[in-house]
């Protein structure tokens, strides 16, 4: 039986989380070889997704280090990566979303001439600062790619307005078949604080900020917000797994710590996350995945940011832009906190994103382009 090549190349905690569904999904295909390259862009923030879904990659670059800069992920990733695919040789290279390991993976695998799938295509703001580098580093793979793996009926039209129509599939999202493994009824956390607070009677607001467009006076903003948030309103509880950057932790330490109901933790495992999610009340956060898995579970979202590439849910009235302004911030989230019906306006799940069978569709679609299944896949919303 003819067999192909697959390798799935990743760096981050999130492309991590959202590859590790496919990664598994690909090695039960008996027509896939597949093979799985991590750049380390992050180190124990990776380690742990790996961990968690019992991932041992064939390659590690091991490329991070503190305070790296975009050029020195970049030019150390596609130097890695080159080396790694002259020596497996596969046949299809797949990236994920877009991370600097993204852009530069699909860049090497290009110039080795590997076919390559982009996993979390077209995702636009149409702002090439805004997510940054993000917003730049997923054009250049659509045009890279040669297939593309939409979550969304929105995001193949974003890449058909681009002139991208050949080899596109709408799938879903992958991070929601992630979670039909994470999340379980009475789980038990690892740590006190996580299993004593009063997710009842107190509300839980469950923060992250780390994007780099946000460094600087918007983080400052947020933060403000947030800690007058947790002065102003005693029935708050306010937990912030904190990204291991030091620029991230030196601005939350700074405008955060020292109150007795803001908690700024090291960052969860994906299960604890997920399943912190699932308890709490409210989510406020730039962050991407954040905005997809938080509306599944009914959680209303603020998103600490200008704009966002994940319309879907604002459209289904879940997640609401909140912005970087940080009188703006609080007033948002002094009214969910405040007005119960604003609140249960929000607090209803739904799931654009997704259905939990995005890696079987992708799986498919792989297969079908090298000829080792006769159907395409069917598509994520029809
Ligand atoms: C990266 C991605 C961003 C994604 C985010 C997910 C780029 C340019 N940015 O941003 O798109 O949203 O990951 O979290 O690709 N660090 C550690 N240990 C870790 C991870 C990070 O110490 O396990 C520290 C290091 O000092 C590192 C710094 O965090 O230099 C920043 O990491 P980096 O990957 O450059 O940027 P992120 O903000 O994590
Ligand atoms: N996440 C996690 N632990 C944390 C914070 C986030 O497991 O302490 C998960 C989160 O549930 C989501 C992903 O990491 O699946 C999002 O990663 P991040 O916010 O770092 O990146 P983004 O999605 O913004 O690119």
């Amino acid at each position: 039986m003819k067999t192909i090549r697959v390798m799935t190349i990743f760096g981050t905690r999130p492309e991590a989380i959202k590859m590790a569904p496919l990664v598994k999904e690909l090695e039960g295909r008996a027509g896939v070889e597949s093979l799985c390259c991590v750049t380390a862009q992050h180190r124990e923030m990776l380690d742990s997704v790996l961990h968690i879904f019992q991932l041992t990659p064939q390659y590690d670059l091991n490329i991070m280090e503190p305070r790296q800069t975009l050029s020195t992920i970049t030019s150390k990733c596609l130097l890695g990566v080159e080396q790694v695919l002259q020596e497996a040789k596969p046949d299809l290279v797949l990236v994920h979303g877009d991370t600097s390991t993204t852009f530069s993976g699909a860049l090497a695998a290009f110039y080795q001439r590997v076919m390559v799938g982009h996993v979390e295509a077209g995702l636009r703001t149409y702002d090439k600062y805004s997510p940054f580098p993000e917003e730049m580093n997923r054009t250049l793979v659509g045009d890279i790619a040669d297939l593309h793996f939409c979550p969304t009926r929105a995001n193949r039209e974003n890449l058909a307005r681009e002139g991208i129509a050949d080899g596109v599939f709408i799938t879903g999202n992958t991070v929601i078949d992630a979670m039909t493994t994470t999340v379980v009824k009475d789980y038990h956390f690892s740590t006190r604080l996580l299993n004593e607070l009063d997710y009842d009677r107190k509300k839980v607001i469950l923060v992250t900020c780390h994007r780099r467009e946000n460094y600087g006076a918007p983080m400052e903003h947020i933060m403000t917000a947030l800690r007058r948030l947790a002065e102003s309103h005693g029935e708050v509880e306010l937990v912030y797994p904190v990204h291991l950057s030091p620029v991230v932790r030196e601005a939350a330490e700074k405008y955060l710590a020292g109150h007795p109901r803001i908690h700024l933790i090291d960052p969860l495992d994906v299960e604890e996350m997920h399943n912190l999610m699932a308890r709490c009340y409210l989510v406020m956060t730039d962050s991407g995945g954040l905005q997809e898995e938080a509306p599944a579970m009914g959680k209303p979202v603020l998103v600490l940011r200008r704009e966002t590439e994940r319309p879907e849910a604002i459209a289904a009235g879940t997640v609401q832009l909140a912005g970087t302004e940080e009188e703006t911030v609080f007033r948002l989230g002094a009214r969910l906190l405040e007005e119960p019906q604003a609140y249960e306006r929000m607090a209803h799940a739904v799931n654009p994103y997704g259905d939990g069978r995005a890696c079987r569709r992708i799986a498919d679609a792989i297969e079908w382009k090298f000829g080792l299944r006769g159907e395409p896949p069917e598509m994520f919303g029809t």
